[in-house]
């Protein structure tokens, strides 16, 4: 096969099987040399949406050019793992520790069965990159911890009034006119906070964080992890309650911090966001839509939802904008959107590309 040498956002494409490659709501970790993407395994139809295989390691130097490393980690035939066949494992991304020598894998985790209401984080570990990955525990992140960012007066559990005012609510799905954004956190205090989409982000001096949407997808953590990166640090902040932001995917450019997130519109894609910190706990600012163009290529995100940037190696000011074009009517033909970032008055955006490649960040 010949080999590829550039980027075609939406089309399929083929690992070094001719297969499409299947690695849908990934990361990419760097390690010596060598680029490894992880992503959710997805197999034909609507069974698609839920996790049959596990998650699914890639190789490339170029970038371009995919090797199939196989399932970093499967899930389980036994009933009674909480990574069972057919639960759902979304949004898997790998750091590597350098203190244990072990690659962490933190996921979003739903028991089988039970839709989206478990809102939990798995985190797997393993010694090789390529896995197999350990599962070691699903659990709801920041039990017992009170965010920092809210005042003394906010930091009590919830009341038993208050907690049957709250179980009156609809809470599913997406933004409310009314969100109880003093309530959430302080309901989950005792057992947890919850967490739907996240990534993990490591910092210059080496902290690594987890980045979730919490509170009914109202309301995004971001939470210090441990020196072994296997668990929460018990530090974490709230961003922008009730604002409704998933899909979180992080970048550091000069100092600065920028989170790409989405709406809540489950599949279907809505406008993408962007958000700017001087430090990672904040204050985080909205910014605004960082997608260019005109029509459905702003209204849509170009018909995608964030997952991911990846800073390309030894090159400067050089990041992708990861995105996965969902197809939840058959889930293995979700589609990969990259696009390169471009700085613009000190702030990163997007613009529509058929086919670009990585001598985009050599022109600048
Ligand atoms: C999206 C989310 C996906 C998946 C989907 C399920 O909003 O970003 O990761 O959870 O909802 O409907």
């Amino acid at each position: 096969m010949n080999a590829r040498n550039s980027f075609r956002p939406g089309e399929i494409w083929p690992d070094n099987h001719g297969v499409h490659i299947n690695a849908h709501g990934g990361g990419i970790l760097f390690h010596d040399g060598i680029y490894f993407w992880f992503g959710e395994h997805k197999i034909e139809g609507k069974a698609g949406n839920f996790a049959h295989v596990g998650v699914h390691v890639y190789s490339s130097r170029d970038l371009y050019n995919w090797r199939d490393e196989g399932i970093a980690l499967t899930v389980s035939d036994d009933p009674k793992s909480e990574i069972v066949r057919g639960c759902i494992l979304e949004r898997p991304k790998v750091i590597f520790n350098p203190r244990s020598n072990k690659f962490v894998m933190w996921f979003h985790l739903e028991p089988k069965d039970a839709g989206y209401n478990g809102s939990f984080s798995g985190v797997a570990m393993a010694g090789n990159i390529t896995g197999p990955f350990q599962f070691v525990r699903a659990f709801r992140p920041n039990a017992g911890v009170w965010p920092i960012n809210v005042p003394p007066e906010a930091k009590y559990p919830l009341s038993v009034e208050e907690l049957a005012r709250l179980e009156k609510l609809d809470l599913a799905g997406g933004p409310r006119p009314w969100y109880p954004k003093q309530l959430l956190f302080r309901r989950d205090f005792t057992g947890g906070q919850m967490a739907r989409d996240m990534t993990l982000f490591v910092d210059d001096d080496g902290r690594a964080y987890q980045i979730y949407a919490s509170e009914g997808n109202g309301t995004l953590h971001i939470s210090l992890l441990s020196d072994d990166f296997l668990s929460p640090a018990g530090r974490f902040i709230r961003v922008l309650p009730g604002r409704f932001n998933e899909a979180p995917a992080m970048l550091k450019w000069r100092g600065k911090y920028f989170l790409f997130t989405s709406d809540c519109t489950g599949w279907a894609p809505n406008p993408a966001r962007l958000l700017a910190a001087d430090s990672v706990f904040g204050e985080w600012e909205e910014l605004g839509n960082p997608c260019l163009g005109a029509g459905e290529e702003i209204s849509n995100t170009f018909n995608s939802q964030p997952t991911f940037i990846l800073p390309v190696q030894g090159k400067r000011d050089a990041f992708i904008f990861m995105a996965d074009r969902w197809n939840p009517q058959n889930a293995i033909d979700g589609r990969y959107v990259w696009l390169p970032i471009e700085f613009q008055h000190g702030t990163p955006v997007i613009q529509w590309r058929a086919e670009w490649n990585l001598s985009y960040f050599d022109h600048k």
